[in-house]
């Protein structure tokens, strides 16, 4: 049966998750948040105390992380991906994650091992991945490629608004720096670092709402 593949890259609070969740339930395709993979790791880090002060222990990460799997849940409705057999949700989005989550991105044994995952997890159906290097490492043939982009400060506001209506208490100094600093490590990482793959059709988010930036993709998809 040929499966189809959509790759949804781009920078930080872009819209890449909710836009690839409504492209799933329309096309009905599996949706995969690649960013949660590396989002569950960082929490998986923090709560084990292999990351001490600013240090990441990574050596005794590598060890661990070869243990641990993700996988799809099997209940009804939508899947859910699970890790290490649990599902993870809002305790992954916070600032405190957001802060470490670039740097574990960035090593190679963590990409390997979730690159590895985000392959076999896909072979069960068509999907649709978010993340930063899907179009350009992960599924280099994706059989559709988009990019997102959009101005610094509204990205910020989106998360701020976010995060505020989940009641974490956050200044939105401290999330605009956030998702600069986040850019700015993800596309200047020596390992798949976050870039537009050249045939990516890019869409600069600031000025639409989810419905039209969805009718926009739907069009490239269905044409
Ligand atoms: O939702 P948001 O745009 O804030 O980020 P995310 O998709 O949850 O990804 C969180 C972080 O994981 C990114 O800033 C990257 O450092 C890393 N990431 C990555 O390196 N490669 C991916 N395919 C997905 C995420």
């Amino acid at each position: 049966m040929k499966t189809t593949v959509i790759a949804v890259d781009g920078f930080a609070s872009t819209g890449k998750s909710t836009l690839s969740k409504r492209l799933a339930k329309a096309l009905d395709f599996t949706y995969m948040d690649t960013g949660y993979m590396y989002r569950a790791v960082s929490y998986f880090a923090l709560t084990t105390d292999l990351i001490q002060g600013d240090v990441i222990q990574e050596q005794a990460l590598e060890v661990a992380l070869s243990e641990t799997s993700f996988s799809w849940s099997t209940a009804a409705g939508p899947k859910q991906m699970l890790f290490n057999g649990k599902a993870y949700g809002d305790e992954l989005r916070t600032l405190a994650i957001s802060s470490w989550v670039s740097r574990i991105a960035q090593l190679g044994f963590v990409r390997e091992h979730l690159v590895n995952q985000q392959r076999i997890l896909s072979q069960l159906g068509s999907v649709v991945m978010d993340g930063r290097d899907i179009g350009t490492v992960v599924f280099p043939n994706a059989d559709f490629k988009f990019f997102l982009i959009a101005d610094p400060k509204v990205r910020a506001q989106r998360r701020f608004d976010e995060l505020q209506a989940k009641g974490e208490e956050v200044l939105f100094e401290e999330i605009l720096k956030n998702v600069v600093d986040r850019d700015h490590q993800d596309s200047t990482r020596a390992i798949s670092p976050l870039r537009k793959a050249e045939e990516a059709v890019e869409i600069d988010t600031t000025l639409f709402s989810v419905e039209e930036v969805f009718e926009q993709m739907m069009s490239v998809v269905k044409a």
